[in-house]
C-alpha cells in the first residue's frame, strides 16, 4: 500500500505590514514513500516554505494538499507524527546527550524500548562511542549523523530535510548524504530534501526547480 503527498494547485504568500509576498501560485507535484525528491531553487524561492506545506506543517493559502498512508487518506497531524525532520542546524536538544536525543522521539511516543532502539542507531551512524557525549562535544558532522539517525529512529513514512548538508564541508556533506539515502532505501520511506547542493540533489530520483513561482522538473 502506499504511502503519498500530493499538492495541488498550491498557492502561498506572506503578508508584512507593507506588502504582500507572493511565493508562488499552482504549483502541483506528487511524492511517494520509497522514492528521494530533491527540491532547488534560488534562495528565497519558497524552497522552505513548501517544504512546510508538504510535511503538513504550514497550511498553504491556496490549493489542496492530500497525504496517504497503507492507501488510506489522513489529516496532516496524522502525517506530522509519521515523518521526521532534518534542518541545517541541526537542532539536537543541548541538555540531552547523543543518545537521549536519539531516544527522545521514541520516549514521546510511549516506547519502552526507547534507549535500546536509540543504541542500535547510534551504532549504525558510527558514534556508539560518544553515546554520552552532548551536542556541543560533537562535531557539526557527527551532530547532523545523530539528526539524521533521529529523524529515522521512529520508522516515518517521509523524512524531511532543509538544506540538510548546508553547514558541512564536502567531505562530511557527503558521509552524511549517503547516510541520508542509505537510511531512506533501508527503511523504504520517502524523502524530500530541499538543497542548494547539485550533488546531493543529483542523489535523488527526481528534482524540482523552484523558481519565479514556477516549480519544473529538471535533469
Ligand atoms: N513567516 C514569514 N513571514 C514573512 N515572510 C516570510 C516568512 N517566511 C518566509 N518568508 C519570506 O518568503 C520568501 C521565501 O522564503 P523561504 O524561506 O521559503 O525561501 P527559501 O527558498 O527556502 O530560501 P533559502 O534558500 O534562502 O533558504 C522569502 O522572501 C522570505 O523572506
Ligand atoms: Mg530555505
Amino acid at each position: 500500500m502506499q504511502d503519498t503527498i500530493e499538492l495541488k494547485g498550491i498557492s502561498h504568500h506572506f503578508d508584512t505590514a507593507s506588502e504582500r509576498i507572493e511565493l508562488f501560485r499552482d504549483l502541483s507535484c506528487t511524492t511517494r514513500a520509497g522514492e528521494a525528491l530533491a527540491i532547488v531553487g534560488p534562495s528565497g524561492a519558497g524552497k522552505s516554505s513548501l517544504l512546510s506545506i508538504a510535511a503538513g506543517l504550514e497550511i498553504p493559502a491556496g490549493g489542496t494538499v492530500r497525504f496517504t498512508i497503507d492507501g488510506a487518506l489522513v489529516d496532516a497531524l496524522t502525517m506530522r507524527a509519521n515523518s521526521g525532520f532534518i534542518f541545517q542546524q541541526f537542532h539536537l536538544m543541548p541538555e540531552l546527550d547523543a543518545i537521549g536525543n536519539l531516544a527522545l522521539p521514541l520516549r514521546l511516543k510511549g516506547n519502552r524500548n526507547a534507549f535500546d532502539i536509540a543504541a542500535l542507531w547510534l551504532e549504525k551512524v558510527g558514534l556508539k562511542d560518544r553515546a554520552r557525549h552532548r551536542p556541543h562535544q560533537l562535531s557539526g558532522g557527527e551532530q547532523q549523523r545523530i539528526a539524521v539517525a533521529r529523524a529515522f529512529v521512529s520508522a516515518p513514512r517521509f523524512v524531511f530535510a532543509d538544506e540538510p548538508t548546508g553547514n558541512l564541508d564536502m567531505h562530511t556533506s557527503e558521509s552524511v548524504a549517503e547516510l541520508m539515502f542509505d537510511c531512506a532505501r533501508e527503511t523504504g520511506c520517502g524523502l524530500v530534501i530541499v538543497t542548494h547542493s547539485r550533488e546531493l540533489a543529483l542523489r535523488a530520483d527526481a528534482r524540482l526547480l523552484l523558481a519565479a513561482g514556477r516549480l519544473e522538473a529538471i535533469a
